[in-house]
């Protein structure tokens, strides 16, 4: 959930490993806003510490005010607080004697390991799990005089998941870190190399990577990358080129990153469409390494994944069981690893995330793997730990989601999710060359009516200013149009803090129509008339219940569907798209009114309170 940055650069003390630590914690700090640090070496100079709770602009007013001396090394983070209230104190850098720690996870052991350093007369000023690393380190330098020698030492007396970068003042042109369960990734530079938690920290400057594995310790000067594991054999990591630059991670002079990532989404579905077909036209999807046979042989599908990427396997159940005919669950990965679920090697379990760090989705991964079945990884983030721990990958190309509310993410694995179902329907026989082919030109053609959406969201901000004081939004839908409605209200709740609920509109007689009162707001998304009949009528008289009942209908219809006009307070028009793709388009007025309501409301739409990007902690 934190984020983390390292630095080496010239051996002459500059401003400019402050500054790109700085630079790098504003990319990262998407990834948990509670506090900020940074801790700097030079030559001969003492360590030279600064941390302030709160974003990172604190820090920045802090620095400004007291400025730290030039160096030649820097290590910086941006802390989710899991051990300890988001204080100064427990800010990161922790420091021991001439040692300074930054930590990504959590050190499960850590009572156990500061009593024994308590009882060795070590002193402790945090509530932190960090500060026993500290200490650890610092006591282990001591000993052995060498701080890549002391980290693989402590790496391995810690139980957890960590990700630690450390510095010395005494080895001024070092940084070392080491990764168990969460990411770090090394950036490589002419003169200077870099460490991050997610390649944004270092994109400016570099797109030559490298991805850490399991259990290593790293570490960098400006000249040279030494990998190891915990025990200190050489170790391998993967090169790889980062294939987006600096300015995708950068506003482009939207107010929000959401609001930009709003507009990305019509790329980021076309792009995750785009080479995923042989010049005969014919879906190949080269990275799903899973052989053939396997995957006829498949007997059920597992999606896990958590909150936004769930509901993008909900949509995906929709479709993949239509068109393949194989039965598909769809499991939060928190609940899925401790309930026994019956998985085997019949069963191909796809594993959705926009990080591909969550650690409830990585568990589920590896308990489903223990199980014998096959992980099937939808991610969008290169170098993340869940595909690396899966037997395949599909990647999004989505781009870097910066905001913390996922927008195009979630559309680009909803097309990931339909490139499998399709992709499978016809290995296994149960759709035909000439079918495929002519879905594959509907979703080609989807990124345009996104486009229309968005140029038509006039209506939709309008209706979401005037409703800023709204305590409390409902909304319904029916097939692919129940998880967009959860998905509309989790939009909601998330960023305007308003209580949302996404029903399934036929549950609404079964209990949540009691809600109903003069002036309640309810989102309807209706199912196309070109679609099936009984699922298309069923909803519009639901919207007559509630209208009935007094609620405020607010209703998402495709072009040219009049049957809702006589119950509908506001209709948000979207393109005609088919049934099963229509979630790519009835979402987006959705993410738009989320994102305006918070806005109106004067809230931090790309970081908002208590949440972080990616949660790597269970
Ligand atoms: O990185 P992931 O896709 O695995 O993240 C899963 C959820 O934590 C994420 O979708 C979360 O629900 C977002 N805040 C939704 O906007």
């Amino acid at each position: 959930m934190c984020g983390i940055v390292g630095y080496v650069g010239s051996a002459t003390p500059s401003g400019r490993p402050l500054e790109v630590v700085i630079e790098g914690l504003r990319r990262l700090e998407y990834r948990g806003y509670d506090s900020a640090g940074v801790a700097l070496v030079a030559p001969g100079e003492p360590l030279a510490v600064a941390k302030k709770a709160g974003k990172l602009a604190n820090l920045v007013e802090e620095l400004d005010a007291r400025p730290l001396p030039a160096a030649t090394a820097a290590i910086g983070h941006t802390r989710w607080a899991t051990h300890g209230g988001p204080t100064d104190t427990n800010a990161h850098p922790h420091v021991s004697g001439k040692v300074a720690v930054i930590h990504n996870g959590i050190v499960e052991n850590f009572a156990e390991l500061r009593d024994e350093l308590a009882a060795a007369g070590a002193v402790f000023v945090s509530q932190t799990d960090t500060e026993v690393v500290a200490h650890l380190l610092a006591r282990a330098y001591d000993e052995l005089g060498d701080l890549t020698t002391a980290m693989q030492q402590v790496a391995g007396r810690l139980d957890g998941t960590f990700t630690l970068l450390a510095v010395h003042a005494d080895r001024p042109g070092l940084v070392v870190g080491a990764r168990h369960d969460s990411p770090l990734v090394v950036g490589l530079g002419q003169g200077e190399n870099f460490l991050g938690s997610d390649v944004a920290a270092f994109i400016a400057h570099t797109r030559d990577a490298m991805e850490l594995g399991q259990d290593q310790v790293v570490s960098i000067t400006a000249d040279e990358v030494a990998v190891t594991d915990f025990a200190g054999r050489p170790a391998q990591a993967k090169r790889f080129v980062v294939d987006w630059d600096a300015r995708a991670a950068e506003k482009g002079g939207f107010r929000s990153f959401m609001d930009k990532e709003i507009h990305d989404e019509p790329q980021a579905v076309a792009d995750t469409l785009l080479g995923r077909t042989d010049r005969a036209g014919r879906l190949t999807l080269d990275e799903v390494r899973i052989d053939e046979s396997v995957l006829r042989a498949v007997d059920k599908i597992v999606v896990v994944a958590c909150g936004t990427a769930a509901y993008a396997g909900h949509v995906a159940k929709y479709a993949i069981e239509h068109w393949c005919r194989i039965p598909v669950e769809v499991e939060l990965a928190h609940e899925f690893r401790y309930r026994d679920p019956v998985v085997d090697e019949r069963t191909l379990v796809v594993a959705i995330s926009q990080s591909g760090e969550t650690m409830d989705t990585l568990m589920a991964v590896r308990h489903a793997r223990e199980q014998g079945s096959r992980v099937l990884a939808i991610v969008n983030t290169h170098g993340s730990t869940i595909p690396r721990e899966s037997d395949a990958v599909l990647y999004t190309h989505a781009g870097p989601e910066v905001a913390v509310a996922s927008t195009k993410a979630f559309l680009a694995q909803i097309t990931a999710a339909y490139l499998l179902g399709l992709y499978l329907a016809e290995l296994r026989g149960n759709m035909f060359h000439d079918e495929v082919a002519a879905i594959l030109d509907e979703l080609r053609a989807v990124p345009g009516k996104i486009q229309q959406v968005i140029d038509r969201s006039g209506r939709v901000q309008e209706v979401a200013r005037w409703m800023a004081d709204t305590p409390t939004v409902l909304f319904l839908g029916r097939h692919v149009g129940y998880p967009v409605a959860m998905e509309g209200a989790l939009k909601l709740k998330e960023l305007a803090y308003i209580h949302a609920e996404g029903f399934p509109a036929g549950e609404l007689k079964h209990g949540p129509i009691a809600l109903i009162e003069p002036g309640q707001p309810v989102f309807v998304v209706v199912p196309s008339p070109r679609g099936r009949d009984a699922l298309h009528s069923k909803v519009v008289s639901n919207i007559q219940e509630i209208r009935a009942r007094g609620a405020r209908t607010l209703v998402i219809a495709e072009d040219g569907d009049e049957a809702v006009l006589p119950y509908a307070d506001e209709v948000f028009w979207v393109p005609q798209t088919p049934t099963l793709l229509a979630p790519l388009v009835t979402v987006v007025p959705l993410q738009i009114f989320a994102c305006e309501l918070a806005t109106a409301k004067g809230l931090d739409v790309d970081q908002p309170r208590n949440l972080a990007k990616s949660v790597t902690v269970e």
